[in-house]
C-alpha cells in the first residue's frame, strides 16, 4: 500500500458531494483491488471551505456535510484553494466547480495554481478546458503531472479514453456523437407527439435537465464536448468559434414525429468529419438511418462512434450521465493517475 495520497475537493454542488460519497463506497475496493488510500483533505465552497487533519472525518458525512454543529467546527470562512495549497503535500485536485465558458473561471484559476503546486488534477468542470486545454496541458507536461478531464466530455460514456488509448495509432476518419442527454431526452420524446416544452418540462421534472437548459437545447454542450474531444483525440486546435452550431429549440414536433414514422430517428449529433486534409467541425440536427451505430441511443442515454481506418467503426453508448456517473467519472481518472501508471 503506498502512502495516503491528499485530495482537495472544489465544488461541493451534486457532483462533488456525489463524489464523497463514492469515495466511502469505494475507499475498500481502492485499497484491496488497486492499492490505493485516498485522503480528503479539504472541501471548497464559493466563500470557505471544510478542512479536517483527521484521517476519513469529511468523508463520514458522506457528501451531506453542512453548517451545522458538526460540519461548523470544520468550517473556515474564506477559505481558498490559494491559501490551503502553500499548507499541504501534493496529491490530487478534484475540480467540480461550476463553469463558466467564456471566463473558464472559477476552474481555471484552480487548475493553474494547483499544477504550479505539484498536485494532479481531474475535473469535471470544461469551462477551464475550453479557454485554456492546450496551455493546462503544456503546464501539466512541464511539471510531469496527470490532467485529465474523463468527467467533463460526457460523464461516464469513455469517450477520451476510448479515442486517446483504444484506438492509438488509427487514423480516425470521423467522429459523431450524441454528447447530452438532456437533448436527446427532448428528441426522444418529440418522435413520439410531445410538444418541445412539454418534453422540457419533463426532463426538468425527472431531473436530466438543468435549471437554466439554454446551453444544452441551443447545442453548446455538445459542441464543447466535441470540442474537447477533436483537440484531445484527434490532435487539433479548435476553438468553439470553429463549430458550426445549431441546437433543437426551434424544432418543430411534426419533424420528429415524421422521422419516426419513416423508420428513422431525429438526434442532436456533435460531428468531425474529414474532407481531404482539414476536418469540419459542426453540431446539428440530423435525421439517422436505422443502419446508423447511434440510432438506438434513446432517452438520456449519450453515445459516440469513431470511423478509422485500421480499426472500422468503434462505438459506445451508454454510461450514467448524472452527478453520480461524473462522480465516478472523476474516481476512475484517479485511479488511472496512481494505479496504473504504477503497473
Ligand atoms: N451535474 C452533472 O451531472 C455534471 C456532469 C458532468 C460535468 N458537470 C460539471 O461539473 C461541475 C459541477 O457541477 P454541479 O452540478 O455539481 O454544479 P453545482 O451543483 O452548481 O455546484 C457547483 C459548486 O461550485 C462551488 N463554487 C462556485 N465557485 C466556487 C469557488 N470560487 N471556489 C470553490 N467552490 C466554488 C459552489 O459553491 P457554493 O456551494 O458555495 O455555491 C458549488 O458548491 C460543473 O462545471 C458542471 O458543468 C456536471
Amino acid at each position: 500500500m503506498r502512502s495516503p495520497i491528499p485530495v482537495v475537493l472544489a465544488g461541493y454542488g451534486s457532483v462533488g458531494r456525489a463524489f464523497v460519497s463514492l469515495l466511502c463506497e469505494k475507499s475498500e475496493t481502492l485499497r484491496s483491488r488497486y492499492g490505493l488510500d485516498l485522503w480528503l483533505r479539504a472541501i471548497l465552497k464559493s466563500d470557505g471551505g471544510f478542512i479536517s487533519d483527521s484521517r476519513n472525518e469529511l468523508e463520514s458525512f458522506r457528501g451531506r456535510l453542512g453548517r451545522g454543529p458538526a460540519g461548523a467546527r470544520l468550517w473556515r470562512p474564506g477559505l481558498t484553494l490559494k491559501l490551503l495549497l502553500p499548507t499541504a503535500k501534493p496529491g490530487v485536485l478534484v475540480e467540480c466547480t461550476s463553469s463558466d465558458i467564456r471566463t473558464g473561471e472559477p476552474g481555471l484559476g484552480h487548475i493553474r495554481s494547483a499544477l504550479k503546486a505539484g498536485w494532479h488534477v481531474v475535473t469535471a468542470s470544461k469551462g477551464p478546458l475550453v479557454v485554456d486545454l492546450n496551455g493546462l496541458r503544456q503546464l501539466a507536461r512541464k511539471k510531469h503531472l496527470s490532467l485529465k478531464y474523463g468527467a467533463a466530455t460526457a460523464a461516464a460514456l469513455p469517450t477520451l479514453d476510448v479515442g486517446v488509448y483504444s484506438l492509438a495509432g488509427a487514423e480516425i476518419l470521423s467522429v459523431e456523437g450524441i454528447l447530452n442527454g438532456t437533448t436527446n431526452y427532448i428528441l426522444t420524446r418529440m418522435q413520439h407527439g410531445a410538444g418541445y416544452e412539454e418534453a422540457l418540462r419533463e426532463a426538468r421534472e425527472k431531473g436530466i435537465a438543468e435549471r437554466n437548459p439554454t446551453l444544452d437545447v441551443e447545442g453548446w454542450d455538445t459542441a464543447v464536448k466535441l470540442l474537447l474531444i477533436a483537440n484531445s483525440v484527434l490532435g487539433l486546435n479548435l476553438t468553439l468559434r470553429d463549430i458550426q452550431v445549431e441546437g433543437i429549440t426551434r424544432l418543430p414536433t411534426r419533424k420528429a414525429v415524421a422521422a419516426r414514422e419513416e423508420g428513422k430517428a431525429l438526434k442532436l449529433i456533435g460531428r468531425i468529419s474529414k474532407s481531404g486534409l482539414r476536418y469540419k467541425a459542426e453540431v446539428a440536427p440530423s435525421i439517422l438511418d436505422r443502419s446508423h451505430p447511434l440510432f438506438g441511443v434513446d432517452g438520456a442515454s449519450k453515445g459516440i462512434t469513431f470511423a478509422t481506418d485500421t480499426m472500422g467503426t468503434v462505438t459506445v453508448t451508454g454510461g450514467k450521465s448524472d452527478p453520480r456517473g461524473a462522480a465516478a467519472a472523476l474516481l476512475k481518472d484517479i485511479i488511472n493517475i496512481f494505479a496504473v501508471s504504477s503497473n
